[in-house]
């Protein structure tokens, strides 16, 4: 009987031993308590024990899990609705040992390719010859890093981390937000984020927030660009911290960095570019277990 739901380190050999299984599931049936995995692992969306669900219908296959206290971090298969399809993606969360958790419980930060969502047999793979490939069930490739793995970490901080057999980063999730920033997350030049097209479908909107050589701006559309919003003063690089937006400008590259106070947190925090276009900061609330909008937009 399935009592409660919390991570157990059974998991990767739940596979393997029945007996252990018996013991995994008595005791605490769940997801995996790892933030890192190696070559060569494969996952597959229909795990029958990993799952969370929620109270929206939707649920998650936790793949990595980081952090010990608050909300936890994770990546892993995530589905809205129905559970016709799913995003491979990063989010933190927080749980009780309640059967279905409350869907304010978790906030997803990061997801690959989300114009393509898989179906639900599709796999991540990381394969033996260094390859990390998110496989759809007809077999089409619908992301990969494109370059050789030894193993992938998420970091206390949310950043799902590739690192090659000498441990050094060759892919991180940090340099290719989607709509979302986390502490310490930098935006650069060259980077943009994409609005959702809506609270309930996340394929990329018209709608970006990017950093041009010379300016932040807020736009929508393409061609022609309608910029709605520019904050020009030649900046190369922001990073949202506790409390602040730091920014590099050309002018200040060698001296401090500049600041735009935002409010402070004693949680964990996110930074979105919602549909409609505002940039939100939200934090985590313990009471409730949800994500509480606090500041929109940033003005100087
Ligand atoms: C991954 O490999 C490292 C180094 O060989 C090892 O210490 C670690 O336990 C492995 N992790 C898993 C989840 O197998
Ligand atoms: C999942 O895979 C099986 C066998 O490969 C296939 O028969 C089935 O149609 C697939 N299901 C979906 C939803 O793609
Ligand atoms: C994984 O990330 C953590 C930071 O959260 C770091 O301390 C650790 O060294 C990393 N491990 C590997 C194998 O990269
Ligand atoms: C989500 O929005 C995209 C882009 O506008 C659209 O192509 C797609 O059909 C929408 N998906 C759903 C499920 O409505
Ligand atoms: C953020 O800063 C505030 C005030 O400086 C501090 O009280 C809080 O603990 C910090 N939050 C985190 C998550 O470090």
């Amino acid at each position: 009987m399935i009592t409660s739901i919390f991570c157990t380190k059974c998991g990767s050999i739940l596979y393997f031993l029945v007996l252990l299984l018996l013991v995994c599931l008595t005791s605490s049936a769940g997801f995996p308590c790892y933030p890192i995995a190696n070559v060569s692992t494969s996952w597959n969306i229909n795990h029958p024990f990993d799952f969370i669900n929620f109270d929206d219908g939707s649920r998650v296959r936790v793949i990595l899990l980081s952090g010990n206290s608050g909300p936890q971090f994770a990546c892993g298969f995530f589905c809205k609705g129905n559970c016709d399809s799913y995003l491979f993606a990063i989010f933190f969360f927080e749980i009780d040992n309640s059967l279905i958790q409350s869907s304010d419980s978790r906030q997803v930060v990061w997801s690959a390719n989300r114009n393509r969502p898989v179906a639900s047999n599709a796999t991540l793979q990381l394969k033996m010859d260094g390859g990390l490939f998110l496989q759809d069930a007809d077999g089409s490739i619908v992301w990969s890093p494109h370059t050789r793995v030894a193993g992938l970490n998420l970091t206390d901080g949310d950043n799902l981390v590739v690192f090659n057999d000498n441990g050094a980063t060759v892919w991180q999730s940090f340099d290719h937000p989607t709509d979302c920033l986390l502490p310490s997350q930098k935006f650069t030049v060259g980077q943009k984020l994409t609005a959702s097209v809506s609270p309930t479908n996340w394929s990329e909107s018209s709608l970006s927030l990017s950093v041009t050589d010379r300016r932040l701006i807020a736009s929508a559309g393409s061609n022609p660009l309608q910029v709605y919003f520019e904050f020009a003063a030649e900046q190369l690089e922001f990073t949202f911290l506790n409390g602040s937006i730091h920014f590099l400008s050309r002018a200040s590259v060698d001296s401090n960095h500049q600041k735009i106070h935002v409010p402070a947190s004693s949680s964990v925090q996110c930074m979105r570019f919602g549909f409609d276009g505002h940039l939100r900061i939200y934090e985590w609330r313990k009471v409730g277990r949800s994500c509480r909008y606090i500041h929109r937009d940033v003005s100087v």
